[in-house]
């Protein structure tokens, strides 16, 4: 399958270079080498080999100072344009100053032809103490020494944050993620790139059978699709050029592309847990939490009146993030010896099999018959301290 990819997304490339490079009016072109190529509709704005005519209303965009390739939303400001693809009519941006979900709380897309392409809830949190308090991923570049941001999918994360008196809700809003979280996220510091996708002009079937997208004339916005050249070598001459020197440039990238799928297939082998081979591998939609049995074995303590810690610093649940009590019941995840209070880990543990700290997930560990028996964590007792 793999390979049959590489082939076909090779092909393509190879078949768009040949038609874009043969339209003389409105050229294909490109900030700097790697960024996304600009075609109809978008255009370059200040560029000759880019007028007017060959960019859709909405879709300008313009090269910084460092050449990266900049899209202005009306109501949002300036995107760092990370990606395009014409055949599904989507893009990908981020914050040109590396601060993404500042950008996010005050992201508006109307105004713009631009809507997402999946949006996902995350509820933000200001907490007053550093991040060192928390055992949550923060997001950088929104706190400091006396307060962290956090942005959480998570029902249980939420519900304990709204409960804590250290933390204000900032805002709950919908984010256009790249990708779905399948799960509850904790915490995410959402640098990723969001998708927006748009759905005129529809040049995405023009752009799949390697047509050229445009507007039919300069005095109409209807849009049409172009397959032949408008100069530039004639048609019998391009299909001449395609075969022959496309046939063997794709017949040395399949056996290219089969050497490169072994040695991939090579490494992935060597590198694969035993548990993690396909065949039992969970897929990634399902959210599978521990079952009863498995919680119930972790062990408990219940904390002696000093309530001293294995580690002096770890003296607050990060689940529900209040401070452990004298007499409270403890549970300690054997795979990694965090702690948590006994009723917030169960509740956790029952929807994600992982530790919400390191996110080391116990069903994913080599089964516990290959490992010694972890010695139980050492806590003191009441009356011992
Ligand atoms: C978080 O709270 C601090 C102090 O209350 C404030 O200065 C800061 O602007 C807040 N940040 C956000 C993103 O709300
Ligand atoms: C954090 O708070 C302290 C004491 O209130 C203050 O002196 C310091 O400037 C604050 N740090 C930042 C980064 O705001």
């Amino acid at each position: 399958m793999d390979i049959l990819k590489i082939f076909f997304v090779s092909f393509f490339f190879f078949l768009s270079s040949t038609t874009a490079a043969t339209i003389p009016t409105c050229k294909t072109t490109i900030c700097r080498r790697y960024e996304p190529l600009i075609r109809f509709p978008f255009r370059i704005i200040n560029r000759t080999s880019q007028p007017k005519s060959c960019g859709y209303p909405g879709f300008n965009v313009s090269c910084d100072t460092v050449n990266q390739t900049i899209l202005e939303l009306p109501n949002s400001g300036k995107f760092r344009l990370q990606a395009i693809d014409y055949f599904k009519q989507e893009l990908r941006i981020n914050d040109p100053k590396n601060c993404l979900p500042q950008r996010i709380l005050s992201l508006n897309l109307s105004g713009s032809p631009f809507t997402a392409a999946y949006n996902q809830k995350f509820t933000f949190f200001n907490c007053s103490l550093s991040y060192l308090a928390y055992r949550l991923n923060p997001i950088a570049c929104m706190s400091n020494t006396n307060y962290t941001v956090f942005a959480s999918s998570s029902q249980i994360v939420i519900n304990s944050l709204s409960s804590s008196p250290s933390c204000k809700i900032v805002a709950a809003v919908e984010v256009p993620v790249e990708w779905p979280f399948y799960e509850q996220i904790a915490s995410s510091d959402l640098s990723d790139n969001l998708r927006l996708s748009w759905s005129e002009p529809k040049c995405g079937k023009c752009e799949r059978r390697s047509g050229q997208c445009g507007f039919k004339s300069n005095s109409t916005i209807e849009i049409g699709c172009s397959y032949s050249s408008q100069g530039g070598l004639p048609r019998g001459a391009r299909y001449a050029m395609m075969v022959g020197a496309g046939v063997p440039a794709m017949l040395c990238l399949l056996g290219l592309s089969s050497v490169v799928y072994r040695m991939l297939k090579f490494v992935n082998r060597n590198l694969t847990l035993p548990e993690l081979n396909p065949s039992t591998a969970l897929p990634p939609t399902v959210v599978r939490g521990l079952d009863g049995p498995t919680i119930d074995s972790y062990p408990k303590v219940v904390l002696g009146e000093s309530r001293r810690l294995p580690k002096p610093d770890d003296n607050v649940c990060s689940i529900c993030l209040s401070e452990y009590k004298p007499k409270e019941t403890l549970k300690t995840i054997p795979h990694c010896l965090h702690c948590f209070h006994a009723e917030c880990i169960d509740e956790w543990l029952v929807l994600n099999a992982s530790c919400p700290v390191c996110r080391n997930a116990p069903h994913r560990l080599p089964p516990p018959l290959s490992t010694p028996p972890l010695p139980p964590p050492q806590l003191p007792l009441p009356g011992t301290m």
